[in-house]
């Protein structure tokens, strides 16, 4: 049955205007088909996020909206609200161009390196810059927790995809971000993680506690605050969020543990013989995503690297992370150590989740595959709303694994521009822990 643009234009405008009313913009017109949603109606990228989440809930369908908002492999600048109602008619009409054509996975040719590239100097005085946290907690009274596992890697290498395929098993409980390994204690962690982004940095614990014992948010919220108030430790807070879980594995995924080697220590002390997931990217793909992303402006570290370009922090984060983890393996037994990498897993979803359940020792469950099946069960949706998911909102914007995001940097960045710090790492990395140059 063909859909009516009525039927479609009556609930993107519904969407619009339930968010006019949460976001903050000056926009006092009746809303039209023709007003632009950043130039007229203020729009930014979340609210994008938060539309395209509204409109696909109330249409009960995944849409691929990455096909409306990037032109030759770049994000567009503006849409009109005609535009996302004709676009959102058109894909409920052919669901078919919802999948990845063969010309969108092929890939493209390099493009000219630019600039700079950045130096062995550089990444101490950026190192020195971050002042990287020493986390040092006590072991949990009771003896240390039971086995979790942990996803190690820098920001932008496809993380959040990883985390939902891995909740798709039934075995694992794979929550969003949960920013607990970084702090000794609760209340040092309610202290760093404060104002707007610092409260969505909190809430993947929020909505873990929810999951596990089947809560209201205000419920986990108040216990979280007793923690807090208490001065509990984070390895107690831990072991209470794993008693609800049975014989459900913990999978902990947050990129900034690997920002120090004193973080991912504390790990070693807290649980009973944790298991790692090295997940590598290739540079060029992190450094284009954190440049795209809004990381810069949102991540309090980043503003005071001032000195250093976009990208050229997105570099250091590249190798100063995988350095730590690649460090920290030094000190773990080859059977608690499993790297995957992104280009692989979107390539190869259903063989990379096969090695990385032989590894976890758990069943390979299909569901791994199809991360956009049941959103409760893995928690990609947010505590109050959609968009607050915290991981990566451009999860939302896929509708399906898509093989072309790994290679897509190729328009607009070449492996010229890397420093040879990173080229060194990137070699490494390639023939001894995983391929990411495919
Ligand atoms: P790009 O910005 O290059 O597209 P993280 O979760 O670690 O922040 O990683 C974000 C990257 O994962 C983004 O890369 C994002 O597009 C990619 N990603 C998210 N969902 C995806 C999917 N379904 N298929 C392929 N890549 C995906």
């Amino acid at each position: 049955m063909t859909v009516a643009t009525s039927d479609v234009e009556a609930i993107v405008f519904e969407v619009i205007e339930e968010l006019l009313d949460t976001i903050d913009t000056d926009f006092e017109d009746e809303l039209s088909s023709s007003a632009l949603l950043v130039a007229d109606v203020g729009f930014s990228s979340i609210d994008f996020v938060q539309m395209i989440v509204s409109i696909e809930e109330k249409l009960g369908a995944k849409i691929g909206f990455q096909d409306m908002l990037m032109s030759d492999g770049k994000y567009v600048e503006d849409l009109s609200v005609g535009q996302v109602v004709d676009f959102t008619v058109n894909r409920l009409n052919n669901p078919q161009l919802a999948v990845a054509t063969p010309e969108a996975v092929a890939t493209p040719e390099p493009a000219a390196a630019t600039g700079p590239t950045i130096t062995e100097q550089d990444v101490s005085v950026f190192t020195t810059l971050i002042k990287p946290r020493q986390a040092a907690g006590a072991p949990p009274a009771a003896g240390k927790n039971p086995r979790a596992v942990f996803v190690l890697s820098p920001p932008r290498s496809g993380s959040t995809l990883l985390r939902v395929m891995l909740a798709g098993n039934p075995a694992l409980f794979a929550p969003p971000e949960l920013h607990v390994l970084s702090y000794a204690s609760m209340d040092e962690r309610r202290a760093d993680l404060d104002g707007e982004r610092g409260d969505q940095l909190r809430e993947g614990a929020v909505r873990s506690l929810m999951q596990t014992r089947d809560w209201s948010a205000e419920q986990a919220r108040d216990l979280i605050e007793s923690y807090e108030a208490r001065g509990e430790s984070t390895g107690e807070f831990y072991a209470q969020l794993q008693q609800g879980l049975g014989q459900r594995l913990l999978v902990d995924k947050t990129p900034t543990y690997a920002f120090s080697v004193d973080i991912l220590r504390q790990a070693e002390t807290f649980f009973d013989n944790p298991l790692y997931i090295h997940l590598v990217r290739h540079p060029c793909g992190m450094i284009r995503s954190y440049e795209e992303s809004d990381l810069t402006r949102m991540m309090p570290l980043m503003m005071k690297s001032s000195a250093f370009s976009s990208s050229a922090v997105a570099e250091m984060i590249w190798l100063m992370s995988n350095r730590n983890i690649m460090q920290f393996s030094q000190q773990i037994p080859a059977e608690r150590w499993c790297a995957v990498s992104y280009e692989n897993i979107v390539n190869d979803p259903q063989g990379q989740m096969g090695r990385l359940c032989d590894f976890m020792d758990v069943d390979y469950h299909e569901d791994m595959i199809h991360p956009y099946s049941d959103n409760n069960a893995r928690m990609t949706d947010g505590v109050d709303n959609s968009s607050k998911m915290s991981g990566d909102l451009k999860f939302h914007l896929h509708s399906q694994i898509d093989p072309a995001a790994a290679t897509r940097w190729r328009q607009f960045c070449s492996e010229a521009m890397l420093g040879e710090p990173t080229l060194d790492l990137l070699s490494t990395i390639d023939t001894e822990v995983a391929r990411i140059r495919v």
